[in-house]
């Protein structure tokens, strides 16, 4: 069995118990759109498909402890076989991929801007919006709570601290990733995803108000 067999096996059991929106699904689904969008990309596949796979083994709030020096990911890696520049260039990727607010970054490699893209359009879409409205559940949050105006701009501490509803979520990061894809394929890809959102907001709130 090749690496990319072992890590899918790997997530699979990692994630089996995660109901909040980082399911295994959710991994396979960005191993499966960065892979889309590497091949047109021209990115290094290998290295593509292993920090998407590994991405969010070592997420700060799955695995807070293993977060700062990507703990399983490097073991997962180490003991099957890869080598150290590799170990370096996923680990290194994983560390770039996530949104968090203003301080998100843009990954150095093409192969990081491939991963980044996979996750931030898992977020968005129908997908998206399945996924919000399970992490928020999951979390005690409200749907929408009319006197909660959405928190624009915030960094990287106050978006990790925020307790906003699903709602505003949209607007405080979902509308907004449309626009900081990385990649022509993710930016195609986006269009539709984000129009989509745009149009569940809208039945929503017109829903919400009774008029609709
Ligand atoms: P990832 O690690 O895949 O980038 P996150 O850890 O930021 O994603 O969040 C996992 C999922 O939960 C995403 O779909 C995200 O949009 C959603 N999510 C994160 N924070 C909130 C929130 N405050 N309210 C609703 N959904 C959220
Ligand atoms: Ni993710």
């Amino acid at each position: 069995m090749g690496i990319i067999e072992k890590a899918l096996e790997f997530v699979e059991e990692f994630f089996a118990q995660d109901f909040g929106g980082h399911d295994y699904f959710h991994t396979l689904r960005v191993y499966r759109l960065a892979t889309h969008i590497a091949e047109q990309e021209k990115a290094a596949l290998p290295i593509v498909q292993l920090a998407a796979l590994l991405h969010d083994v070592d997420d700060r709030k799955l695995s807070p402890e293993t977060c700062a020096d990507k703990t399983n990911a490097r073991r997962f890696l180490t003991e099957n076989g890869a080598d150290a520049a590799t170990v370096e260039r996923v680990c290194r990727i994983i560390g770039e991929v996530s949104f968090i607010g203003t301080d998100s970054v843009v990954p150095e490699s093409v192969e990081g801007k491939c991963v980044q893209d996979a996750d931030r359009l898992d977020a968005i879409g129908a997908i998206g919006v399945a996924r919000a409205f399970a992490y928020g559940g999951s979390h005690n949050r409200f749907m929408h709570h009319p006197d909660l105006p959405p928190q624009l701009n915030m960094n990287k501490e106050a978006y990790q601290n925020s307790r906003s509803t699903t709602v505003n979520h949209f607007y405080e990061k979902l509308l907004l990733l449309k626009d900081c894809m990385n990649t022509p394929t993710a930016k195609r890809l986006a269009e539709s995803r984000h129009r989509y959102m745009q149009e569940f907001l809208a039945e929503f709130m017109a829903e919400w108000d009774g008029t609709a």
